[in-house]
């Protein structure tokens, strides 16, 4: 594609995007995190943007600054970025680009656990899987875009993922080395009819090629 005739391809498209960890309380100081630096997310919303779409990111915390054009949502917990995802709807595409935390604490203290004769145990409960809620949801955007963070196996697990969560592609990539906070990004694309892999690419390119793509699909 040629960057000039590209400007404007997603006017008047609205998408929905995720970026960045999940905080999940243990007591008021104390909390549950990923590796996720939101980097790669931050700068799909941007890519977007710049293709004319509306754009909505619902970002988990970090210290990015929020790409030109963009409209932005801070959350710190799954369930407050369920919520926020929820209340961004309708939109006409959405990338889930978290590292939603799988699990939170049960029953989060109230005060600051203090050090005492034995160590606390932390009994965990799963969070609510955003992705495959939208997928299935009423308000389902017309294309769902899900990301597998994967250390193994990687295009076998993306292939089973795009499944049972009801998305229309998966980006999987491979997290095994330093993808989380680095600067770079391999990735394979997986979707109904087959899976493409992408050279290694700077996470900014890895954005604006997607971003592309999903100007093609809408
Ligand atoms: N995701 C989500 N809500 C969750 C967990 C994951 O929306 N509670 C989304 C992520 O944003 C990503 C996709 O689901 O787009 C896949 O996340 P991943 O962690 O790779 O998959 P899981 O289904 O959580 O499986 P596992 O961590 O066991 O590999
Ligand atoms: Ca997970």
């Amino acid at each position: 594609h040629a960057l000039a005739p590209s400007a404007g391809r997603l006017r008047g498209k609205h998408v929905l995007v995720t970026a960045g960890p999940t905080h999940e309380p243990i007591d008021p100081v104390r909390y549950i995190a990923n590796r996720s630096s939101g980097k790669q997310g931050f700068a799909i919303a941007g890519a977007l943007a710049a293709l004319g779409a509306r754009v909505t990111l619902v970002a988990g915390p970090v210290t990015l600054p929020t790409p030109a054009g963009v409209d932005r949502v801070d959350v710190e917990t799954a369930r407050a970025m369920a919520a926020a995802v929820d209340s961004a709807l309708p939109a006409d595409a959405a990338v889930m680009v978290a590292a939603v935390a799988d699990w939170r604490v049960s029953d989060a203290a109230g005060q600051k656990i203090k050090k005492e004769e034995n160590s606390p145990a932390l009994a965990l409960v799963e969070n609510p899987d955003i992705l495959a809620g939208l997928a299935g949801s009423a308000q389902r955007p017309r294309l769902v875009v899900g990301f597998a963070a994967e250390t193994e196996q990687v295009i076998e697990h993306a292939i089973a993922k795009r499944t049972r969560k009801g998305a229309d592609w998966i980006v999987a990539n491979d997290v095994s080395g330093d993808v989380m906070g680095g600067d770079a990004n391999t990735i394979h694309l997986v979707t109904a009819t087959g899976v493409e892999s992408w050279e290694k690419l700077a996470k900014p390119d890895v954005a604006r090629r997607l971003a592309e793509r999903i100007a093609d699909a809408l």
